[in-house]
């Protein structure tokens, strides 16, 4: 027991107390340095996020918060999509469910079935109903012609494959009903080869079918063999209303919490490096774009 307590003291003791008696005693100046670490002050008046909001934003001159630019993201797609009261909306890719209490709260859908593929993700949306699922796959598994609207944000890239969703998506939707969502394609000018080798490589890495990533017009194209009315797509490029402003926000972050590893740890690490390479494909700080970030939108004929 006596063994036991003392093994249980040491434990707490080397790692912890150890190296903060061998700092003061170590130390030149005595008083100031137990709260010198500005660190410390920066963790301890961090507030826990109220949303988990997992988009790159969408961000209007001076906007700084990354909730508010993200939920304003999923207001775009919501408004691209013209979502009035009472409709039935189908959302995939509905990350950890702000997209949907931002949906119930803002365009007072009369039902709305969400889709994700993530286990996680499902286990942290809360009371509202919904699904696990591939929106590549598992749409066709609803009633033909019963939504009003299909949204994904920030997602649709990641399908295996796209094309399948629009044509998922088109079924689902009744005539005259709205397919809105954010995505990423081509830029209208070749790219070299080099640049193609590693913009394949990077959505191997991000778990991005290769054949989601065409031009526009090829997009629109698809979306037409879908079953969408050629006149009513709509593409908006927004990339410099969303790679911008989310590369100056990790920026800005990355100043105010401590470079490298920081504050906030190593994921906060592999955030900074994703947005660096963000930076290189966008073109935001040097370069010529890889690919384009758009709003698109298209009616059901
Ligand atoms: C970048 S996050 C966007 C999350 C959310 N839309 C938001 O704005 O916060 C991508 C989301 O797509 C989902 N996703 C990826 N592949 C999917 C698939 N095949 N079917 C359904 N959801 C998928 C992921 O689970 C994740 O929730």
């Amino acid at each position: 027991m006596l063994v036991g307590l003392c093994c249980f003291l040491a434990g707490l003791a080397v790692p912890t107390l150890l190296p903060a008696l061998w700092a003061r005693l170590t130390a030149r100046s005595s008083d100031a340095d137990l709260y010198d670490d500005g660190a410390d002050a920066l963790v301890l008046n961090l507030d826990e996020p109220s949303t988990r909001w997992f988009n790159m934003g969408y961000w209007p001159p001076g906007e700084r918060s990354f909730s508010s630019a993200a939920a304003e993201l999923c207001r775009q797609v919501a408004r691209a999509a013209r979502l009035e009261p009472g409709q039935r909306i189908c959302e995939v890719g509905y990350g950890s469910g702000d997209s949907t209490l931002l949906l119930e709260r803002e365009f007072a859908p009369a039902a709305y079935l969400g889709l994700t593929s993530l286990a996680s993700q499902h286990a942290t949306a809360g009371e509202i109903q919904l699904r696990q699922g591939d929106a590549a796959k598992d749409l066709d598994a609803e009633p033909a012609g019963s939504y009003d609207a299909v949204l994904a944000v920030d997602c649709a890239y990641h399908f295996n494959t796209r094309l399948s969703f629009l044509s998922s998506a088109s079924r689902l939707l009744a005539p005259g009903g709205h397919l809105a969502l954010t995505d990423l394609v081509l830029p209208s000018t070749p790219l070299s080869l080099l640049d193609h080798l590693l913009l394949s490589l990077l959505l191997l890495v991000a778990g991005c079918p290769r054949s989601n990533l065409v031009p526009l017009d090829t997009y629109r194209a698809q979306l037409v063999a879908a079953g969408f009315d050629p006149d009513s797509v709509e593409t908006r490029d927004v990339s410099d209303e969303v790679w911008g402003g989310f590369c100056g926000f990790v920026r800005r972050r990355e100043e105010g919490m401590g470079r490298g590893r920081g504050v906030l740890g190593g994921k906060w690490d592999g955030l900074r490096r994703y947005a660096r390479v963000v930076e290189w494909y966008a073109g935001v700080r040097s370069g010529r774009p890889k690919m384009r970030y758009c709003l698109v939108s298209a009616r059901k004929a």
